[in-house]
């Protein structure tokens, strides 16, 4: 029989404390909750009715519901409070000697039986537990943020907790609707050892100007299908306590400088730029804990204005290529209004590349997303070709031939003769430098990467790579194209991995990496990821989706232009694609997919 929890306890109503409390409150577990001064006290209270009366306002609580949640919830100040608890959940800052000091004075007021729980996300479990006369009965529950929303709970148990406890910490968590993954005491646990090399990594991009926080955040919320973008992720998480986590996995995970907090971090700590938590981070939100972001210096202008801005007229667009990139952005150009020329390198690949776009338009005219004359009308504006010369009265030529560098030279070279002046001409590569092929032209200003997601129709984004000799007139130009595709063009500079695929594939070879420490199980980690931090699949998921060799090969690309350490390919992963396991295409990846 698990223990029962009649009474527990929350210390610090901070970002994490306010929500952990809803949590148990929500199902029916007295709360006694405890800040440091009356003032931390009310401001944590206003959190929790804030967050409630939202629920309400959303129809997902019934005002009575509410009123009994609150109901359950003793606010106090001062630790003594806890004396009867049945467990006590410790979400104070993330200092190990704030922490130690607390859980020795925990270990003098609560009940020889009680469970002490930390909330911590990067600290040791271990060296809390030992500033207590019962290292066996302290453990840590770590929660999400925000915590009435995130279904995950790292469980983590450390060398001496009893086996007793871990069952029913665990019990607890399923009687909080949540889903547990158990794990031993490592730097972040699960899901932040594979997050936080992410986050810093993007206020890495940031502080580099790179690109702007908009265009970081909207790239990986497109690109990934992510909740949210990294740096409005760390205003969510707190600039202060992500700033810690940092500082402690760099000390406590081997020193990786992946986790040495950018030092932007650490200037807006002390200029008190917390997050939403204190009104501004990197966004300026309507007031302290308010979701809601706010216009502020940095907000670009209005898409209209920028589009004013030295933009070229573009009518008729050439697209080179036969593959799922080019035809998918045949579709997309038609689509919007422009003329298409479709160059392939035969009469057989046109008309192949011709009855797939069709297929895909009548799929559209089949789902009702399109009506039959505006299918007819995309088709009527495509011409079909097999010579490049057909290209010497386009505006704006995209190239979506094979990733090969000698042969994106040797077109752009041709490209180069046969199009008229002033005409922008994009690559779509995914790794290649745009300057390499840019290069191979008489009119490097004009040249500059469209990098669109596969399948082009439906991806939202479109990454727009500025070499050091694109022109603002180019870069004005593929912006103003990419609104009237209906796309989000998000302007990066040239380097390995622009922007989406610089922060995506590191996070998955970590995954990679901690499955092959045996840390955990591809299953729990990609738990953790989805459920923890609501990504919609797990790395393991995705790289068997994308594929391992696809994965391996912008790995390589990544480590070999930035030679960062971290950046090296896991050798599971090399090891997996040598065997041909190279994910669903082969059947079988991370997971076998031929019994499914
Ligand atoms: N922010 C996140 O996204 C997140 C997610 C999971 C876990 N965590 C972890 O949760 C813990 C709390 O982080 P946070 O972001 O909620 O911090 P926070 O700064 O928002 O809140 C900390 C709270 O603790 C209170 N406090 C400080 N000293 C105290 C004391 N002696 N007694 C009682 N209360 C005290 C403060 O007044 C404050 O309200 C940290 O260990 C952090 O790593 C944070």
């Amino acid at each position: 029989m698990a223990r029962e929890f009649t009474r527990v306890g929350v210390v610090g109503l901070g970002t994490m404390g306010a929500g952990i409390v809803e949590v148990f409150a929500r199902n029916g577990v007295d709360v006694t909750a405890v800040e440091i001064s009356d003032g931390a006290l009310e401001r944590g209270r206003a959190t929790l009715t804030g967050s409630t009366d939202r629920a309400v306002a959303k129809g997902k609580l019934v005002e009575a519901e509410r009123d009994a949640l609150l109901a359950r919830v003793d606010f106090r100040v001062g630790l003594d409070a806890l004396h009867d608890v049945d467990l006590v959940i410790e979400a104070v800052p993330e200092h190990l000697d704030l922490k130690q000091r607390i859980f020795a004075e925990l270990d003098r007021v609560c009940k020889p039986d009680a469970i002490l729980a930390t909330n911590t996300s990067s600290l040791s479990v271990t060296e809390i537990s030992v500033a207590t006369t019962r290292p066996n009965q302290v453990i840590g529950i770590h929660f999400f943020n925000p915590a009435p929303v995130m279904k995950l709970v790292e469980v983590v148990r450390t060398v001496v907790t009893s086996a007793d406890v871990v069952a029913d910490v665990e019990a607890l968590c399923e009687r909080l609707g949540k889903v547990d993954v158990t794990i031993s005491d490592r730097a972040g646990f699960i899901a932040n050892a594979l997050l936080f090399g992410y986050l810093n990594h993007a206020v890495g991009m940031f502080e580099a100007r790179y690109a702007t926080r908009e265009d970081i955040d909207a790239a990986m919320k497109l690109g990934c299908g992510l909740p949210m973008g990294p740096l409005a992720l760390m205003d969510l998480i707190g600039l202060d306590t992500a700033y810690e986590i940092l500082d402690t996995m760099y000390r406590r995970g081997g020193r990786d400088r992946r986790h040495a907090p950018a030092p932007l971090l650490k200037q807006m700590v002390t200029a008190g730029l917390l997050g939403r938590k204190s009104g501004r981070g990197f966004y300026t939100y309507e007031r302290p804990g308010s979701p809601k972001v706010v216009p502020d210096e940095y907000t670009p202008l209005a898409a209209d204005a920028a589009l004013a801005d030295g933009a070229r007229a573009i009518a008729k667009v050439g697209v080179v290529g036969s593959g799922t990139m080019a035809t998918g952005i045949i579709e997309v150009f038609a689509k919007a209004g422009y003329e298409v020329v479709s160059v392939t390198r035969g009469a057989e690949k046109s008309a192949k590349v011709c009855e797939a776009v069709k297929t895909s338009l009548n799929k559209g005219v089949v789902r009702g997303k399109l009506s039959e004359t505006d299918r007819d009308a995309a088709l009527g504006r495509i011409t079909w070709s097999a010579t490049l010369e057909h290209l010497a009265d386009v505006d704006l030529v995209v190239e979506a031939v094979i990733e090969e560098l000698s042969v994106k030279k040797a077109l752009f070279a041709s490209l180069d003769e046969i199009c008229k002046p002033g005409v922008v001409l994009a690559t779509t590569t995914s790794s290649l430098p745009v300057i390499d092929v840019a290069m191979a032209t008489q009119r490097p200003a004009d040249v500059v990467g469209l990098h669109f997601f596969n399948p082009a129709p439906i991806m939202p984004l479109v990454e727009i790579v500025q070499t050091i000799r694109t022109s603002a007139e180019t870069s004005a130009t593929a912006r103003a194209v990419c609104a009237k595709l209906g796309k989000t063009g998000v302007v990066c500079g040239d380097r390995s991995g622009f922007i989406v695929n610089a922060l995506l594939f590191p996070y998955l070879n970590d995954a990679v990496k901690m499955l092959e420490a045996s840390y955990s199980t591809a299953d729990d980690i990609d738990y953790a990821m989805k459920l923890g931090c609501g990504y919609p699949m797990g790395p393991f998921e995705l790289l068997d989706v994308v594929g391992l060799d696809v994965s391996l090969a912008i790995q390589r690309e990544l480590y070999l232009e930035l030679r960062e350490p971290g950046f090296a390919p896991a050798p599971l992963l090399e090891h997996l694609v040598t065997a041909g396991y190279l994910g669903r295409k082969s059947g079988r990846g991370f997971r076998d997919h031929t019994r499914r």
